[in-house]
């Protein structure tokens, strides 16, 4: 097990729902029914602007299988699944996934199931015409975030769309890079990080990892995702984001526009 994945193991069992958007009304001890309404409303709000850019791109697409990776309480599971057929959340986080399975409504039950993800990614799920994640991979080291990605889209259906989130700017400090990158490895560092951000003093390390946009065009592309939409974000302390959207082409299309 990676040292992310034993720090977001210790985040589910703690403390899920600030772990998932990190703002102190959704620490467990503050979390009372309607932050909690208010947590999965947010949700619904971020499945249906993207499913809104999808629409732009293709009006007649419908999403049949969808899968979110990365998915902590279901905050975007959920929601998935009232826009699908079938909605599957993956994650490395035994004790997030149980919190999530406990979240689904009575009525929703039969449409959402939730895989624990190894490192290899074996038991990744076939046959899926939707792949989803948002504020993940940010918290998963470079290299094994672009494998991961390139096995996730290489495993969507035809005509399939994607849309991945990544973080991919930080303020041009040398300061914050370098503290940034020596609280990912040295404890103390990660204390005196979260003392400054008035985290409990041994709160595990969220890495934040950023990643290069041309790499990441290069992964969608070499899976037939020649078309991409863009939408960027900003998260707190200066950091930028970015969700890629596009649709997989079929075979016979990837080959026309290969000279492209
Ligand atoms: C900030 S939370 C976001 C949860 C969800 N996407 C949302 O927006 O509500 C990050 C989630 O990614 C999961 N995660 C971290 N590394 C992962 C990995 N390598 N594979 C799958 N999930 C991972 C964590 O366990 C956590 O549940």
């Amino acid at each position: 097990m990676s040292s992310t994945d034993k720090a977001w193991e210790k985040w589910g069992a703690n403390d899920p729902y600030f772990a998932v958007l990190t703002l102190d009304k959704f620490h467990n001890k503050n979390l009372n029914k309607k932050l909690k309404a208010e947590f999965f409303a947010s949700g619904q709000y971020d499945i249906g602007l993207t499913l809104k850019a999808v629409a732009k791109m293709d009006k007649s697409y419908a999403v049949n299988t969808a899968l979110d990776f990365g998915c902590g309480v279901g905050r975007l599971t959920i929601p998935l699944a009232r826009r699908s057929k079938h909605a599957i959340g993956l994650d490395v986080s035994e004790s997030m996934l149980k919190e999530a399975q406990a979240n689904v409504p009575p009525e929703l039950l039969k449409k959402v199931s939730f895989i624990k993800l190894n490192d290899n990614l074996v038991n990744l799920p076939k046959n899926y015409n939707f792949i989803f994640s948002y504020i993940v991979f940010q918290h998963i080291p470079k290299k094994r975030g672009y494998a991961i990605a390139n096995e996730l889209l290489k495993n969507l259906d035809e005509g399939g769309f994607a849309a991945l989130h990544f973080t991919i700017h930080e303020p041009d400090r040398i300061v914050f890079k370098l503290v940034r990158r020596l609280s990912h490895k040295i404890f103390f560092v990660n204390w005196l990080v979260n003392l400054y951000i008035r985290r409990p003093l041994t709160a595990p390390n969220m890495q934040m990892n950023i990643y290069k946009l041309d790499q990441l065009v290069k992964i969608f592309r070499n899976n037939g995702i020649q078309d991409v939409v863009c939408k960027s974000d900003a998260h707190g302390r200066g950091m930028m984001g970015v969700m890629i959207i596009g649709k997989k082409q079929a075979q016979e299309s990837k080959e026309r526009f290969s000279g492209r």
